[in-house]
């Protein structure tokens, strides 16, 4: 089943320390950004990527896209302040219908597994997110005090993906913008308006590049040949 990406890639990537885009750090030799393009680069089923990027980073990228030949990249659109700015730049952008995938540059171990099944899954209920269940004893606290205990098995770790019919994610997006509120994922833009959400379970690989101790991983990962 067919669909396109919208696709963050302006963040700055503050908490990698690396003093520029940390999508531009490399794994094996690669920037992370080639890497995460790459998976839909290869999947049949992705007829498009719209990229948000920051102004001052469009031709470095562009020079990417070249050497690394990613060719299904349709639009780049200057991102915003917010990561929600960037994707809803990418949401104008898109001029079509069917399931869009919201994904973060910066989680380059996506499985084409998970990502069909989200497609699938969003097609026929409207909104499907990538997760993974909480394995570790899970507390509420308060200013450093245990509230609560939370009950685990109800707990999901939520990461991108997240496919969603595309006049769904529109009108969650506009709605937010107009309303002005602020949401740290796609997911939350849609549950406001009381629409549900479904989870398809992901792999804990699919980690986000957001520190330097993630790139190790990405290293290992890599090396592994798990991925
Ligand atoms: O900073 P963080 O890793 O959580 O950002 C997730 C994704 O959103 C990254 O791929 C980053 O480049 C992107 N982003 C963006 N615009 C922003 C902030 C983040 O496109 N203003």
């Amino acid at each position: 089943m067919e669909y396109t990406v919208m696709m963050p890639a302006a963040g700055s990537g503050q908490r990698m320390g690396a003093g520029y885009n940390k999508l531009f750090l490399k794994l094996e030799g690669k920037p992370i950004l080639a890497h995460t393009l790459g998976v839909f680069e290869g999947d049949s089923a992705c007829k498009g990527i719209i990229l948000a990027v920051k102004p001052d980073e469009r031709s470095v990228i562009e020079s990417m896209l070249e050497q690394f030949a990613i060719t299904k990249v349709t639009a780049m659109v200057d991102g915003g302040g917010e990561r929600q700015n960037s994707v809803a730049a990418c949401i104008r952008a898109y001029d079509g219908d069917g399931v869009v995938l919201v994904h973060d540059a910066a989680r380059p171990f996506i499985r084409r597994a998970v990502i069909n099944e989200l497609v699938k899954v969003a097609a026929e209920h409207g909104a499907a997110i990538a997760g993974v269940r909480a394995k570790d004893t899970m507390k509420f606290a308060s200013a450093g005090v245990v509230e609560e205990t939370v009950d685990r098995d109800m707990l999901w770790i939520i990461q991108t993906p997240q496919a969603f019919r595309y006049a769904l994610l529109q009108e969650a997006s506009t709605r937010a913008e107009v309303e002005g509120f602020l949401g740290t994922d796609e997911s939350m833009l849609v549950e406001r308006l009381g629409y549900s959400v479904r989870i398809v379970e992901s792999t804990y690989d699919n980690v986000k590049m957001t520190t330097q101790e993630d790139l190790v991983f990405g290293e290992i990962l890599l090396k592994s040949s798990r991925i």
